[in-house]
């Protein structure tokens, strides 16, 4: 997309960390934004910001896991806006902990939000976007999806969360490909940060009563949710950097938005096992005292 100004994003997790930072800079440039989260107070803070700016904003309040309200989400967008121009499918939570142990409700729970929530976004927006393509030839959109190291590599004791987040890079990919068989006026990208500050490592505030568990952690879980937290809060790179990198690829139409490129080379070392038939490579081999340190822990009684 080169301009702009007077055209329309929707984003969701708008109201927090890269979705916020994202409105900001939308709102700067002039966009129509939808403000689109689950957590109303913050929501509406983040909504008084940006009209602030100056932006028109449809703020709506949705769980992205729950079709029935992305599909209510996307007629309130429309009927407001018009089709969008540019969507960023960002909402997500974040788990971890030995992949046997998450129960039924934290698959659900992770797989309805991070999965389930940009599917929903790809299948409300795309059809509105490419009808909008038809009917002006000047029309041009792009959709984001918020994806994550985690869905190219699959570090262990993340559990779930790899699994929904190399979901939503096959969805982007395919998204592209699918894209690219009819039309020249719509793109696509795929957000992979690595560990930024945000509000990720608490996302348990946003889950929903009815998948909330009576289970203690585990001994995993909580490992994963110390080493999470460590390694979000201490990211040297902001939201609003991120944010940056996400607008630019739209700008440039980029489909890779890697925020840490130089963490690549644990990417091809995963396409090098796999070309050449390898067992997975140990994820610690640079860092092996981090390995031994997680493997300790774990195996630690309690
Ligand atoms: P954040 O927690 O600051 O923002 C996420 C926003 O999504 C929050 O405002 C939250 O209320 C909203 N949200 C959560 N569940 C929702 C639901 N069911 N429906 C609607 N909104 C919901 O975290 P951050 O980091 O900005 O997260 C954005 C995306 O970035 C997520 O998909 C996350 O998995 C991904 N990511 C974040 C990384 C990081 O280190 N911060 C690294 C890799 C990926």
């Amino acid at each position: 997309m080169k301009t702009l100004k007077g055209k329309t994003a929707v984003i969701t997790g708008a109201a927090s960390g890269f979705g916020l930072e994202t409105a900001r800079l939308c709102a700067a440039a002039g966009m129509n934004i939808v403000m689109a989260d689950v957590q109303q107070e913050a929501l509406d803070r983040a909504t008084a910001e940006i009209e602030a700016i100056g932006a028109k904003v449809l703020p709506f309040r949705l769980d992205v896991a729950k079709a029935e309200q992305v599909e209510a989400m996307g007629r309130a967008a429309f009927e407001r806006f018009g089709a969008p121009h540019f969507v960023f499918n960002n909402a997500g939570v974040s788990s971890g902990g030995l992949i046997w142990e998450h129960t039924l409700k934290d698959w659900e729970w992770i797989v309805g939000v991070n999965l389930m929530g940009v599917a929903h976004g790809v299948r409300v927006f795309t059809p509105m976007m490419l009808e909008a393509a038809k009917n002006d030839a000047d029309y041009d959109g792009h959709i984001v999806n918020t994806a994550s190291m985690a869905g190219v590599v699959n570090m262990p004791n993340m559990g779930s969360y790899n699994v929904t987040k190399n979901a939503v890079v096959a969805i982007s990919e395919t998204l592209f490909q699918d894209l690219a068989l009819v039309t020249e006026q719509i793109h696509c990208s795929v957000l992979c940060p690595f560990f930024v500050p945000t509000g990720i490592h608490h996302s348990e505030r946003n889950r929903p009563a009815e998948m909330a568990e009576d289970m203690k952690p585990t001994k995993s879980q909580l490992i994963a949710k110390a080493l999470g937290e460590k390694a979000v809060t201490s990211g040297k790179l902001t939201a609003a950097d991120v944010a940056r990198m996400v607008m630019d690829a739209v700008a440039e139409n980029r489909f890779y938005i890697f925020s840490h490129p130089r963490a690549l080379g644990s990417v091809q070392t995963r396409l090098e096992d796999i070309m050449l038939g390898r067992n997975p490579s140990d994820p610690f081999k640079d860092r092996p005292q981090i390995g031994e340190n997680l493997r300790n822990a774990i195996r630690s009684a309690d």
